[in-house]
């Protein structure tokens, strides 16, 4: 079975994954920053709420953790930490947060695994050091390095100091693990120097063995050359979000990267975890190869764009799999919301597949919550605004709701609420009656409860969804690749 969590991987590790039960681990965490939660919202009083769902970097969180290590047996890493305290203050947070979870990845990879760590040269140094200590130096085996040369916008905005061109990718693996290498298509240089041609035109070159005879090796016989640490033949970010792969996801990864990673470091039927996960490129790259696969992200959007990519890309054919972490009932969907309200507003807008204010608009407003864009037609799509209430509902919610439909162009709105509307709220929305489209005509304004959700009350919404990446698209595409990391 393969599976999908929601959640903290240092979590979703502890109390789901066995020791020694993982072929290749596969991690892209963020860079140091908050700003992979906040990716999607770029207005500033919605950053500063998300940061609060993000607590894994609470100056709290950290001396727990920090502790944690202590106690663990862990002296090396620990004294290691307490430099990186002094020495590199800005790093020592995001360090002490890695550290745990490499921790928990090296307990549930099997003797014979792999282990690849994707990082930006800001922090690949100082993560080293620790899976030095985790992993053990005598299995470090490349830093390979990922060019993405074709960089621009912001990255190439730079003064005094060159552009950046890669990322860092460190690769770990122990003595029995799998690896195929791949061989590349020999240089023109190489290839001229099989100068030599047989009666029946075969091209070779003598070389000299060790034993010192001079030996013939044929051009047609040679696999190619064998693949280096530096890969600068795979798309870049630009590339990618040209192509049919591109989901919108300002982190994501081309799948050609890790089709690389898991054909050289994994067989058939062999299990691949990726712990930030994102909008599930390692998840789609194992689906293709034939792999079990786990894919664990701390966001809502990450999770329910996976879904979507996953059945997109493979419909029928897809594995079986199994979503965990994600509200199943109403008593786990009030739980959510109870630890963490923007959870909940991020997990329930994207079961409509709608994900952001932000799209095509700008900022945030009182009232909305999300917009979603659907097709009425082969041709005209309507844009709804998406309100979510966790607590007490009153009439000036709905009204809010109104009054800015309006101003973000949308035809219709859909209230979604904990509680129980109440009578005044029942009747502002039945006065707002129906908006009619050819052949049909949709409420204007639409409230379902969390009950109605659970019991598989409908909304009468268009049944087509502009995809993510079609809304995203939509006058945001380049302000998305700037946020890219
Ligand atoms: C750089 S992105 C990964 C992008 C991914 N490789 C892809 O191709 O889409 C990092 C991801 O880590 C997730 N994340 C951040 N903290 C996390 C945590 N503690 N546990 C699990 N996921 C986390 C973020 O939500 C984000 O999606």
């Amino acid at each position: 079975m393969n599976y999908i969590y929601l959640g903290d991987c240092l979590n979703v590790l502890r109390d789901n994954i066995k020791d020694e039960s993982v072929d290749l681990i596969y991690i892209d965490p963020p860079f140091n920053s908050k700003r992979d939660y906040n990716i999607f919202f770029d207005d500033k009083e919605i950053q500063t709420q998300r940061i609060a769902f993000e607590d894994t970097w609470s100056l709290k969180n950290i001396q727990d953790s920090l502790q944690e290590l202590h106690t663990m047996k862990t002296e090396n890493l620990f004294y290691l930490l307490l430099t990186y305290q002094k020495v590199a203050p800005h790093a020592f947070p995001y360090l002490v947060m890695m550290s745990l979870r490499l921790i928990e990845l090296h307990r549930v990879l099997k003797p014979t695994g792999s282990f690849y760590l994707h990082c930006d040269p800001t922090m690949s140094h100082y993560l080293k050091t620790i899976c030095d200590i985790i992993f053990q130096e005598k299995n470090f085996r490349n830093e390979i390095i990922w060019s993405n040369e074709s960089s621009s916008g912001f990255k190439t905005q730079v003064k005094k100091k060159f552009v950046r061109g890669h990322d860092i990718i460190l690769f770990y693996s122990y003595a029995e693990a799998t690896f195929q290498i791949e061989h590349q298509p020999l240089t023109a240089s190489t290839i001229k120097r099989y100068d030599k041609i047989t009666e029946d035109g075969r091209r070779y070159k003598i070389y000299v063995e060790n034993d010192g005879k001079e030996r013939k090796q044929f051009l047609d016989q040679s696999k190619g050359r064998k693949m280096s640490d530096t890969w600068t033949d795979l798309p870049s970010f630009q590339t990618v979000n040209a192509s049919r792969e591109w989901m919108g996801y300002p982190t994501q990864k081309p799948k050609v990267l890790l089709e690389r990673i898991i054909q050289a470091s994994s067989n058939e039927g062999d299990t691949v975890l990726d712990g930030f996960c994102g909008c599930g490129t390692t998840v789609d790259a194992a689906e293709s190869l034939h792999r079990n696969w786990i894919g664990v992200d701390i966001s809502p959007i990450a999770i329910s764009l996976i879904k979507r990519r996953l059945k997109d890309t493979y419909g029928k054919q897809l594995t079986a799999f199994e979503v965990r972490g994600t509200p199943t009932d109403e008593v786990s969907a009030i739980e959510l919301w109870k630890q963490n309200p923007n959870a909940f507003q991020d997990w329930w807008l994207t079961e409509f597949e709608v994900f952001s204010t932000t799209f095509g608009s700008k900022g945030a407003d009182k009232g909305i919550d999300g917009i979603g864009q659907y097709l009425v037609s082969e041709t005209q799509s309507i844009r709804v605004a998406f309100q979510v209430k966790g607590g007490k509902v009153q009439s000036k919610d709905i009204d809010a709701l109104i009054g800015v439909l309006s101003k973000h162009k949308c035809e219709l709105g859909v209230f979604l609420s904990i509680e129980e509307p109440t009578k005044p709220m029942l009747d502002t929305t039945a006065q707002q009656g129906f908006v009619e489209f050819p052949g049909f005509q949709y409420p204007k304004i639409q409230i379902l409860t969390l009950k109605d959700f659970f019991n598989n009350k409908f909304l009468k919404l268009p049944s087509t969804n502009i995809t993510f990446k079609a809304a995203q698209f939509k006058g945001k595409k380049n302000k998305q690749i700037e946020l890219g990391i």
